[in-house]
This record gives C-alpha cells, structure tokens and sequence, in this order.
C-alpha cells in the first residue's frame, strides 16, 4: 500500500516575526502568542503540547498533555509520577515541550529542565479538578499493562462506592512538573518557505540571547 501526500502544499501568510517587534523575554513573547491563539478562530485546545521525553530504553518519546499554567518561571503540567514519561523524568529531567497552532501557522519549541511541583501545589491543583477526574487519576496505574477496559470500569465503580462520602485525596504518585525552559525557538511560517525562527537561549548570567535561524 502506498499514498503520495506530496501535494499538500500550503503557502504561509498569516504574520511575521520580526526582531524589533518582540520582547527580549521569551516568556513574555509565549504570552503574547498564547492570548493571540486564545483569542483566534479554529484551535480547540490551544493548551495541549506535546512533550517530549528520554527514556529508560534511550527513546525518544512524545505524548500530548496540557499545559495548565505558566509564569516567569515555568511551564507547569499534570501527570501520574509512575507514568512512562514519569519514570524517565526521574532519570532524565532534560524535556522537549511543542506547541503547533496550526491555525495561526506558528510552533513553538521548549527545552527545559523539569522538577516535581511542591506538594502543596499539587494538592490545590488536584483539589480544583471535577470528581470525576479525581477519581480517574486514583484509578488509573498510568502506563502499565491492563487486561481489559472492564478493570478500570470495575475500580471505578468500586471508588465511587468508597468516596461516596469523604474527600478525594490527591495520590502521592500524581502531581505537577515545572519545566523551567533553557531555550525557546519561536516559527511563524511564510511565504516560500523562508519562515522566521527566533530562538531564545538562557545564558550563564541568566539572560536570554536572541538569535534568528535559517528556515
Ligand atoms: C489532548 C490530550 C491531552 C492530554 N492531557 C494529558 C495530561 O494533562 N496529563 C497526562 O498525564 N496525560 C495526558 N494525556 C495523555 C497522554 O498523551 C499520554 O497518553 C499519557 O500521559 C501516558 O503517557 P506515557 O505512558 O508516555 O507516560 C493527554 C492526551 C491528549 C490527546
């Protein structure tokens, strides 16, 4: 079986990325283009990313998962600590994180370093999640080898019985990552594929460089 996708072709036209029109903080530049996608038509979830991890078995591997805050120091995630990527976060803190808006035909590029949320954070993350999520989150052994479907309908039912009357507690093997980013490579494509691509680099003085790539 074979199928050629070589004509899809797409010009990009939306926008450009100029030096001079641009903050010197790269965060500061993710929240101008985050409130712009936020803001725009035909993005779903303009949260979710793809994060990228080193694993056990020296693999690469990328999942989507959303990313529910950022600040001045960080992009801040939720996920099972035993997980796959969980466990190679543990060996290997060195992260990849992308976002394609494709809408606004712009990808952004993050490598960081992750480190455990505070618990505290995490209680009160975990605390404002809808029941039904807090439960999926003590149900499920992210990333292990189940039977079937029925296994976790079957402990899902058997916690709503359990938690009917007391608190959700939040699972020490669930939490947030802070991914404190060391570059950030910003692309907004256009036309004749000479798009623009900004890369910020944090420096030993902890000051961000920026550098323009060739397309
Ligand atoms: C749109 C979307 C959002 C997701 N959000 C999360 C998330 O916030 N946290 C999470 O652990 N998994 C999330 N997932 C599931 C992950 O992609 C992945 O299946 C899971 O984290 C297990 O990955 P791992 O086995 O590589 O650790 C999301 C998946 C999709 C498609």
């Amino acid at each position: 079986m074979q199928k050629d996708l070589g004509d899809y072709r797409k010009s990009y036209e939306k926008s450009a990325l100029m030096e001079d029109s641009i903050s010197d903080n790269p965060i500061q530049l993710f929240q101008t283009w985050f409130y712009e996608v936020e803001n725009s038509d035909g993005v779903d979830e303009p949260n979710a990313m793809t994060v990228s991890t080193v694993g056990l078995d020296g693999f690469p591997k990328s999942r989507v998962v959303l990313l529910k805050k950022y600040t001045h120091e960080g992009f801040i995630f939720y996920t099972n600590y035993n997980s796959e990527k969980g466990k190679a976060i543990s060996e290997n803190p060195n992260l990849c994180l992308s976002f394609f808006w494709a809408n606004l035909e712009r990808q952004v590029i993050i490598k960081g370093v992750a480190e455990k949320l505070p618990e505290n954070l995490s209680d009160g993350y975990f605390e404002s999640r809808p029941e039904g999520s807090k439960l999926g989150a003590v149900v499920s052994e992210q990333s292990t080898v189940i039977d079937s479907r029925a296994v976790l309908e079957d402990n899902l039912a058997r916690l709503e019985k359990e938690y009917s009357d007391k608190e959700i507690e939040r699972p020490k093997h669930w939490g947030g990552y802070l991914v404190r980013p060391v570059s950030m490579e910003f692309w907004q494509g256009r036309p004749n594929r000479l798009h623009d691509r900004i890369r910020y680099t944090l420096t030993d003085e902890y000051e961000w460089k920026m550098e323009r790539l060739a397309p």
